[in-house]
């Protein structure tokens, strides 16, 4: 079966794209990456995707006068490399509605928290500072309004005591490094439909015991 070409955009450390670059190293992994784009230049995911012989674009927000042509030249270069799926991965770049709407059901994120708690930036830091038990990463669709959107997959973390910031981090990003690959593969696999703005995933019963939801194999 032909695999699902996706493209992978960044800004930055690139451990994301890491954890989908070495799923697709997997001959059975039903996605391939066909383009990484960064919006900042010489960041470390660019040198992820340059070693695993990925094509590459730097599209530099900062070349354009607004978002409009910016995000043209992003798409532009989505069409050419064949994009059937856009994956954000660290890119920290809000999207406007006419691009969101362009990839609609096409376009993922990952956000690490568990959606719709904790919104928006330093979220370990405020996880801990309301003394939640429970955090963790989501996968989801894309919507206009910042991290909101059909959720494919979750990971719950429990926030242990003596956390800070920085171990929590490691903690929600080692599963940020399942849950991505995990998305990406049913999605591949036709798995993921959304309906009423919710997502629907066949046979997830199979993917077994944790407290992913759903969960891995
Ligand atoms: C991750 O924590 C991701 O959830 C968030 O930005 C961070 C990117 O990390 N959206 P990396 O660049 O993938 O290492």
């Amino acid at each position: 079966m032909a695999k699902l070409k996706i493209a992978v955009l960044i800004s930055g450390r690139g451990s994301n794209l890491q954890s989908l670059i070495d799923a697709c190293a997997d001959e059975t992994y039903p996605a391939q990456i066909v383009l990484v784009i960064s919006n900042v230049p010489d960041v470390m995911g660019l040198e992820r995707a340059a070693k695993a012989g990925i094509p590459t674009t730097v599209v530099d927000h900062t070349a354009f006068e607004d978002r409009g042509p910016f995000e043209d030249a992003m798409n532009d270069a989505l069409k050419q490399a064949g994009a059937e799926l856009v994956c954000l991965a660290g890119f920290m770049r809000l999207l406007t509605d006419s691009f969101v709407d362009r990839w609609r059901d096409r376009l993922i994120n990952i956000h690490p928290s568990l959606l719709p708690a904790f919104r928006g930036l330093h979220i370990h830091e405020r996880v801990i500072e309301y003394g939640a038990r429970f955090t963790g990463c989501t996968v989801h669709y894309v919507r206009p309004a910042m991290d909101d959107g059909p959720i494919i997959v979750q990971a719950a973390v429990p926030v242990l005591a003596g956390d800070d910031a920085d171990t929590l981090a490691d903690r929600v990003l080692a599963q940020e490094h399942v849950i991505y690959p995990l998305a990406v593969r049913l999605i591949a696999e036709s798995r993921v439909r959304v309906a009423q703005e919710q997502v629907i995933i066949d046979h997830a019963e199979a993917l077994g015991e944790r407290m992913v939801n759903p969960k891995p194999d």
